[in-house]
């Protein structure tokens, strides 16, 4: 599922440079049975939808439960969720029935039906918690195997101040890209933060262990020239993947880059030479983190989005255009994963039509149609939607829940 190793990645992307993206028969993952148990304001969900249904659209008022049924599907891949909420915080509240949450689902890839599985359990003697995953019967598997089963991208109105907002939440969006395409790449970001972690204490602390600084600075180069490469890489890939947009300009297509976190000095060096570079430049930098509490580091990169038609930075741009830009990188993640895995992710969009003007939301019914694997969209009401319904599955999310099963009642 995932690309075997970048210059499988990289491939793809200068693949999709040549214009051979049509050629990539990649297979789609489409939801026909979700369940759901003490997900937040469903006591008990199931939805059985129709096969391979390539548009799910779910409509209803505000506060009724859309988002949270997209959330319940975004935990059908590895992570903490489109909320990245704390699990316990899921749990339905006032139901004191409810000890853990569980998501399952029937999945359809290709001729494969999969069955999927997820709920979680209290780390004993710590404060977190850790997901459980069921694939075919088989349980205790890794979070990693439902990754190689399937993806999901996703957007949310509160990526909406993307661009606006603090670097810190774009480098958590470019991060969540390249775990796309790199197995590992969210546990070398692990490893990097947990390393500068304790190297900042040790240097606070006025600790002059130099084996174990050394130590941390050898761990600090490898993981932070990894993850450094990793969104590098991605980057081009997205790029690669926006040019090959098919919307006829509909949608801006962004100029990306990296900026900060040293990445002018790594750009052109190999990873061995960044790793040593990265060692190096920790190891220089000691004392000025003792007087200053900053050293500086590829924790500090930003990714900076260029609206490139009007030639504005995007955090210059209105929100409607903001939004515009961003549904342009989610789209092109979308293909470019398709080309280098050969498995379309799931498409999760909540509120996705909100702030886009007329032209813009038919070019989105046009792009969303055009994908080969299942959307799910949010609403109030279904009018942005009527260019999908002959293809869509439409359901009001009010009757859901007024037909659920009384699960206090059955249990
Ligand atoms: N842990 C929880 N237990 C019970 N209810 C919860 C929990 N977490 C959130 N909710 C409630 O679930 C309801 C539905 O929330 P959700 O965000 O899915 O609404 P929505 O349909 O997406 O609304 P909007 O159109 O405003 O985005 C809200 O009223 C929210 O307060
Ligand atoms: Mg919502």
């Amino acid at each position: 599922m995932y690309a075997r190793s970048r210059e499988d990645a990289l491939s793809a992307a200068a693949q999709m440079d040549s214009g051979q993206t049509e050629k990539t028969s990649a297979s789609g993952v489409f939801v026909c049975r979700l369940q759901a148990a003490y997900f937040r304001n469903y006591p008990f969900l199931r939805l059985d939808l129709p096969a391979d249904c390539p548009q799910i659209v779910l409509t209803g008022k505000n506060g009724v439960g859309k988002t949270n049924l997209l959330e319940a599907i975004s935990f059908l891949v590895p992570g903490k969720g489109l909320r990245q909420a704390k699990f316990s915080d899921i749990l339905p509240k006032e139901n004191e029935r409810a000890s853990a949450w569980g998501v399952t689902a029937v999945l359809h890839r290709g001729n494969e039906e999969i069955e999927v599985g997820t709920d979680y359990e209290k780390i004993d003697g710590k404060n977190s918690e850790r997901r459980r995953v069921r694939i075919n019967g088989a349980s205790g598997l890794a979070q990693t195997e439902l990754g190689r089963i399937c993806s999901a991208v996703w957007l949310t109105p509160a990526m909406d101040r993307l661009f606006s907002g603090e670097p810190s939440g774009r480098r958590r969006f470019l991060d969540r890209l390249a775990q796309a395409f790199f197995e590992n790449h969210a546990s070398a970001c692990a490893a990097y933060s947990q390393a500068l972690k304790q190297w900042g204490a040790l240097i606070r602390d006025g600790e002059k262990d130099e084996r174990w600084l050394s130590a941390l600075e050898t761990t600090l180069g490898k993981y932070g020239a990894k993850v450094a490469a990793e969104r590098r890489e991605t980057v081009a890939i997205l790029q690669a993947a926006l040019e090959q947009a098919d919307d006829n300009g509909a949608f801006p297509r962004p100029v990306l880059a990296l900026r900060g976190g040293w990445e002018e000095e790594l750009i052109s060096v190999a990873e061995a030479e960044a790793a040593a570079f990265i060692r190096k430049r920790f190891t220089a930098a000691r004392e000025t983190y003792a007087q200053t509490g900053s050293a500086g580091g590829i924790h500090t990169v930003d990714l900076d989005a260029l609206h490139r038609e009007k030639n504005m930075p995007a955090a210059a741009c209105s929100t409607g255009e903001q939004k515009a830009l961003l549904i342009s990188i989610l789209l092109a993640h979308v293909r470019a994963q398709a080309a280098a895995k050969g498995v379309f992710p799931l498409v999760l969009f909540d509120e996705a039509a909100a702030h886009l003007d007329f032209a813009r939301r038919e070019a989105l019914m046009n792009g969303i149609s055009a994908l080969k694997t299942q959307v799910w969209l949010t609403g109030t009401d279904s009018r942005p939607f009527e260019g999908l319904k002959e293809t869509a599955h439409f359901i009001a999310v009010d009757d859901l829940l007024r037909n659920a099963p009384d699960w206090a009642a059955a249990s």
